[in-house]
């Protein structure tokens, strides 16, 4: 059976101010449609019952998400003691879903993404989940045509295609699968016009991945046997707060894409947008007419080019501005040159150090 899990333990910290420890991106309203997990859940419709989703995140963040997720049971938020990154996340996820279904078929979806429309999405999983269940050990990804020389994204290379009737979506064998290259690379590789950037999204058999896990991964596999162990015991909270904590963090793109022999990919039959940063809001929502993304109180006197955000109605005047964010929150504000959106990774730490 097909069952969803919803990775959610990321930071986000390029969206500061309003992205804070206890409320990341995942949390957020970015678009006026509801948080990003909220529409990562409803993007599934019908795919999967509400009782075969299991949320995987932050411990801190089991109770707000339980909040946006009232019609999820409380045991679908599992919070992890810790970060260590998706590969963790995701075979514990396996281990729990496979307890009461040894056979499961898992779509694991990152909640950081805007994905449309959502017909589009559910019936790739739904051929997806088809391809994973007509072999013995493969893996599904979701391929984007490249648009840069992204250094932030996976590239996935085509192989053989293996697309079967005219109807499904170009599907291929996987030649290769490069986790984040830099540089000369990811050049060499946007340019070749043979690679897919990853989505993040995949599909497979949670016992495929468990024995990928076991195999590349043995000592972490080894805690997350532990933690199963222990799960609905007097000791799982403690177990898990102990195993977890010993995981060496790694990605799954690192433990188990760049080594494994059986995977495919389909070309995203969607819109697939990588909300990362501020001027993602620019691609979401319409600009003004001098090019202004205002989603705010806001008046703008010889304003363009500015992401003008705020959480409540304060207003905010502009004068004379030009490609610049300005964000207003309850307790802080930003005001950033676009240039220099990626440093706000270095605002939040600099504002960490200073407690
Ligand atoms: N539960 C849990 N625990 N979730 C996590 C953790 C963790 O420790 N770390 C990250 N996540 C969640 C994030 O909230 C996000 O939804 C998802 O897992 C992916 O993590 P990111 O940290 O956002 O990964 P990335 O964007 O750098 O890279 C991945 O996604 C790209 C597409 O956006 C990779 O799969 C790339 O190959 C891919 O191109
Ligand atoms: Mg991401």
């Amino acid at each position: 059976m097909l069952h969803a899990v919803i990775m959610a333990g990321g930071a986000g910290t390029r969206f500061w101010p309003a992205s804070r420890a206890d409320r990341p991106k995942q949390l957020l309203d970015l678009t006026g449609d509801g948080t990003m997990i909220q529409a990562t859940a409803a993007r599934l419709g019908d795919l999967v019952d509400n009782d075969r989703i299991l949320v995987v995140t932050n411990e801190r963040l089991v109770e707000p998400i339980q909040v946006q997720f009232p019609a999820l049971p409380a045991a679908a938020i599992v919070g992890e003691p810790c970060k260590r990154d998706t590969a963790p996340c995701i075979g514990l996820a396996a281990m729990l879903v496979s307890r009461d279904d040894p056979e499961a078929i898992m779509v694991v979806m990152p909640s950081d993404h805007v994905i449309s429309p959502e017909s589009a999405f559910q019936s790739a999983v739904r051929y997806g989940a088809g391809l994973v269940a007509a072999a013995e050990d493969r893996i599904v990804t979701f391929g984007i045509q490249p648009k840069y020389a992204a250094e932030t994204f996976g590239y996935i290379e085509r192989g053989e295609s293996i697309s079967d009737h005219a109807a499904a979506p170009p599907t291929y064998q996987v030649a290769r699968f490069r986790e984040k290259p830099k540089g000369d690379v990811a050049r060499e590789y946007f340019e070749s016009g043979r690679f897919y950037w990853n989505s993040g999204i995949f599909i497979w058999k949670a016992k495929t991945i468990l024995d990928a896990l076991r195999r590349y991964e043995p000592a972490m596999y080894a805690h997350l046997e532990a933690i199963n162990a222990a799960w609905g015991t007097p000791t799982q909270a403690k177990t898990l707060a102990t195993e977890f904590a010993a995981i060496q963090g790694k990605s799954i793109d690192y433990a188990v894409m760049e080594h494994h022999k059986d995977v495919v990919v389909i070309e995203a039959p969607f819109l697939w947008d990588d909300v990362g940063n501020w001027q993602s809001l620019e691609r979401l929502n319409e600009s003004d007419a001098n090019g202004n993304t205002v989603l705010a109180n806001h008046l703008g006197i010889d304003t363009q080019d500015c992401i003008i955000k705020a959480d409540d109605d304060h207003l905010i005047v502009t004068l004379g501005m030009s490609g610049v964010i300005v964000v207003h929150t309850r307790d802080a504000t930003l005001v950033a040159d676009k240039q220099r959106e990626e440093d706000i990774r270095e605002v939040v730490k600099k504002l960490q150090a200073n407690g």
